[in-house]
């Protein structure tokens, strides 16, 4: 049996640290994923005056008392999707953030609409100048937020500004995402008064002051967990998945558990084995959490390749999250894809050739298609899956896969 570790959570990290600015003071944050998403928040926040001393491998303390600005307009800022907490942040600490608008992976549409309308029902003017985003409050004031859409980005921001207005906020139709619940625990051990986390209504009272001296552990990550569910699934593997929490997993388990894989939950692991017999269809909509992650779409679907007859998946979260289809069906794939539909003829060889990764997560499904596919297969862009995986090559190297880093190849870079 072989056996992974999964790492902390990106998502959640790149909420923890910004959240690190609202206290001016020293704080330790444990299990932070070594990626490049997290390199560049960091990079980020230094600019501002942050200081970071790595303590161990995963373990980071984080000095957020030098800073005295709110302006972060570095060109790194277009590179990070989660360089939007940068806003919920300065505002929440200086009542004045101005920011670099956020990038953001090709998925169609991505407005941060509802970002604004919390801080503006907080007492924040949003003005939009040179693609900059200046927000500013003479007094951010508590108050009640129904967001039109599940988002978890407007969750937190909304959380980590609301954090230090005068009085109550109430996030209605909040997201729900585990790393929503690790990122108003790190608050609240911060001083913060955050009640509803895991929800869909968040209630936040508004404190004076914040305290450092705090450890936080990040929680495990639990898109890279499922990563590594689906490859050992795919590759008929007998693996251990390591520092997990099988809850976050349900839907994924539940999956594969009808794909007829074997799936066994642990305290904090799960072990997968090959089930009796061939891989059966399915039919999977990705939704907010507890809902099927958008995140594990792409991965997925390279399973539903091996299964025999016609899976669909239906994304319910992007307009256009299967761009990545097109580098598999270079490989054999039969998938129709209607709008936000793909209809995948399962059952088919898959043979190497060379592709492209054209995001993080589709990174990590043309990896899958490469551990399953006939003869050799290479994967550019590979600077995309560093954003979001750990070791990914060492990890699948250590379970037994052929799988080798050439010299980077760099094309266009995007965001998520
Ligand atoms: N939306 C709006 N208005 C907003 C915000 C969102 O219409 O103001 C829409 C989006 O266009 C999308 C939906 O709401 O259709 C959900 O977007 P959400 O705000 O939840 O996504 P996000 O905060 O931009 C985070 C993760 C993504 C993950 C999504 C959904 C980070 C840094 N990114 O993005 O992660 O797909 O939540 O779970 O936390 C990834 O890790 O690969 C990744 C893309």
């Amino acid at each position: 049996m072989g056996e992974v570790t999964i790492s902390g959570a990106k998502n959640a990290a790149l909420g923890v640290l910004p959240a690190a600015l609202l206290i001016g003071e020293v704080c330790t944050i444990e299990n932070v994923p070594d990626i490049l998403d997290i390199t560049r928040m960091k990079n980020i926040m230094a600019s501002l005056g942050v200081v970071f001393q790595t303590v161990g491998h995963d373990t980071l303390r984080v000095d957020t008392s030098g800073v005295s600005t709110f302006h972060a307009t570095g060109d790194e800022m277009h590179r990070l999707r989660a360089s939007y907490y940068l806003m919920g942040a300065l505002l929440g600490r200086f009542h004045e953030a101005v920011i670099t608008f956020p990038g953001g992976c090709d998925f169609g549409n991505r407005p941060i609409d509802q970002h604004f309308k919390g801080f503006e029902a907080l007492g924040a003017t949003v003005v939009i100048d040179h693609g900059c985003i200046h927000l500013k409050a003479e007094h951010l004031v508590g108050a009640p937020v129904y967001l039109d859409v599940v988002s978890v980005g407007a969750t937190i921001n909304i959380m980590l500004a609301a954090v230090r207005a005068e009085g109550l906020t109430t996030i209605e139709n909040a997201a729900k995402e585990p790393h929503i619940v690790d990122i108003a625990n790190f608050l609240n051990a911060l001083g913060a008064d955050i009640k509803g986390a895991g929800t869909d209504i968040i209630k936040v009272r508004g404190v004076r002051a914040m305290n450092g001296g705090v450890v936080h552990s990040i929680i495990p990550d639990q898109i890279e967990a499922g990563t590594f569910m689906v490859a050992a699934a795919a590759t008929r593997g007998n693996v251990m998945v390591k520092n997990v929490i099988p809850k976050h997993m349900e839907s994924l388990t539940a999956k594969l558990l009808e794909i007829n894989v074997q799936v066994e939950e642990r305290d904090d692991c799960i072990h997968i084995r090959p089930g009796n017999g061939p891989f059966m269809k399915a039919n999977i909509k990705t939704l907010p959490y507890p809902g099927f992650p958008t995140d594990l779409q792409p991965p997925v679907a390279v399973l539903l390749m091996l299964a025999a007859g016609v899976s669909t998946i239906t994304e319910g979260i992007y307009d256009n999250r299967f761009k990545y289809m097109e580098e598999l069906r270079h490989m054999g794939a039969e998938v129709q894809v209607n709008g936000r539909t793909a209809m995948i003829e399962g059952g088919r060889p898959l043979s190497g050739c060379t592709i492209k990764a054209l995001d993080l997560r589709a990174g990590a499904a043309c990896v899958l298609a490469g551990l399953v596919a006939e003869g050799e297969t290479e994967i550019l862009n590979v600077q995309y899956i560093d954003r979001g995986y750990e070791n990914l090559v060492e990890k699948l190297t250590a379970l037994g896969a052929d799988i080798r880093r050439e010299t980077r190849t760099f094309c266009e870079d995007s965001n998520d």
